[in-house]
């Protein structure tokens, strides 16, 4: 086999087998083809697409590449969760402990930011002494003992995807069904737990921006997870603002815990609750969302919540203080005010370029070396649909280093349509697939 006749058989639109394509995916962990020929045959399914038997095969192919993490020390049912990524979507850190707290158990290994987008690992690492790399006996202790654990990948789960997702990166192929599918639903499979929740996002800021493509690219994964054995269901959110008011490491952290202490509501904590419900009723630790939902809202109220993301927290060597004392988290040298330049309604958001201007202030990376500075963000004030004066403030800026400020205020600034009419209402939950 070549790759080369591959790359031109998917250009002229034809279906790959599952041979042809397990030899790219294993030429090219193996280095044997290049990323040259691998961009080619990149843009060549982007443009083409892949049909479900396909994306399936690259899938499996994808999984085979490394190893499947054993997750049977932990006795019970273990629900994984995974979002296609968005901004100030810190979901993964308050459903963990509401699940977990519910009776349910979160296996959950995390990834760091990629693109705009932020990273439960390096928000988890805003937290004191937290080490995200634990061993896998060592996991299975922490879920059997406090219910919940979110760590990093271990080093040989689905090399593919890490050779994969940094090629497509950096050759506009990203956002395409088969490619999110076979990347998202490969790490799912190998990771090890029995179900999975998939939280699709749509919108402005999510890789896939219209709802069409969001539930297309849900459906395939739905299909995929169920081919393999693990009943899946996933849910099509938006993503046309940022989902929490904080964007950045150690404020997302804040508000992650003010959500599991009862002390803030919003549209952050309504997707968390909705994918911890569905979480707790696939984990058959209740029949109804409607009785999971019961019980998350007394484990919020009685402090169990809270008590579980401490108790996580200590065990993987971070401050469990922290969630009483959010000053112990590391705080910025500055709070700089940003303000609405005319009256109106906030109509959209270029939610994309928000994201990136949390990594401008040094919240993510724009390089894979760069260093996050956990302590550095802003706390969004203002949501689509309100009403602003000119000089209200639209945002609080915390920043260290100020290089690249007046950038980034420039760009939230853009990123945010102020005018006169109230805008399309949009939705939270679009859909549900299962
Ligand atoms: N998240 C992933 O893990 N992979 C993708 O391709 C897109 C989002
Ligand atoms: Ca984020």
């Amino acid at each position: 086999m070549r790759i080369i006749d591959l790359i031109i058989k998917k250009k002229r639109g034809k279906i790959l087998s599952g041979e042809e394509i397990k030899f790219f995916i294993d030429g090219y962990v193996s280095g044997d083809i290049p990323d040259y020929q691998v961009s080619s045959l990149l843009m060549a399914i982007y443009f083409q697409g892949m049909n479900k038997q396909e994306t399936t095969d690259l899938t499996l192919a994808m999984v085979d590449s490394g190893d499947r993490v054993d997750l049977s020390a932990i006795k019970g049912i273990k629900v994984d969760k995974h979002s296609t990524g968005g901004v100030a979507d810190t979901a993964t850190l308050i459903v963990g402990p509401l699940v977990a707290a519910s009776g349910g158990l979160v296996a959950k290994m995390s990834g760091r930011g990629l693109g705009h987008t932020g990273g439960t690992l390096d928000k988890l690492e805003s937290i004191p002494g937290l080490n995200i790399s634990q061993t896998m006996e060592r996991f299975a202790e922490i879920v059997n003992t406090c219910g919940v654990s979110v760590i990093g990948q271990t080093g040989n789960l689905v090399p593919a995807d890490k050779k994969l997702y940094a090629l497509r990166d950096v050759t506009g192929t990203v956002d395409n069904v088969s490619l999110i599918s076979g990347s998202i639903m490969s790490k799912k499979l190998a990771s090890g737990s029995d179900k999975i929740v998939l939280d699709v996002k749509t919108g402005s800021g999510a890789f896939m921006k219209d709802v069409e493509g969001a539930v297309e690219l849900a459906k395939m994964m739905v299909d995929i997870g169920t081919l393999a054995g693990k009943e899946t269901v996933a849910l099509v959110t938006d993503m046309n603002q940022p989902l929490g008011n904080a964007v950045g490491n150690s404020l997302e952290v804040i508000e992650a815990i003010e959500i599991l202490a009862g002390q803030h509501e919003g549209d952050l904590k309504a997707v968390s609750v909705a994918l911890a419900s569905k979480m707790l009723v696939l984990g058959e630790i209740f029949s109804t969302e409607k009785e999971a939902v019961e019980k998350i809202n007394e484990v919020i109220e009685n402090g169990e919540a809270l008590n579980r993301f401490a108790q996580m927290i200590k065990m993987q060597e971070g401050d469990p203080e922290v969630v009483k004392n959010t000053g112990l988290l590391p705080a910025a040298g500055s709070i700089i005010e940003v303000k609405a330049e005319a009256d109106g309604y906030i109509q959209s958001m270029n939610t994309e370029n928000m994201g990136m201007v949390a990594l401008l202030l040094g919240a993510g990376r724009t390089k894979k070396t760069d260093l996050v500075d956990p302590a550095v963000g802003y706390w969004l004030k203002k949501r689509i649909g309100d009403l602003v004066k000119k000089g209200d403030v639209l945002a609080d800026f915390h920043v260290n280093d100020r290089k690249n400020l007046d950038e980034s205020i420039e760009l939230f600034k853009k990123s945010i349509i102020i005018g006169k009419n109230p805008g399309k209402k949009i939705d939270l939950i679009y859909n549900t697939i299962s």
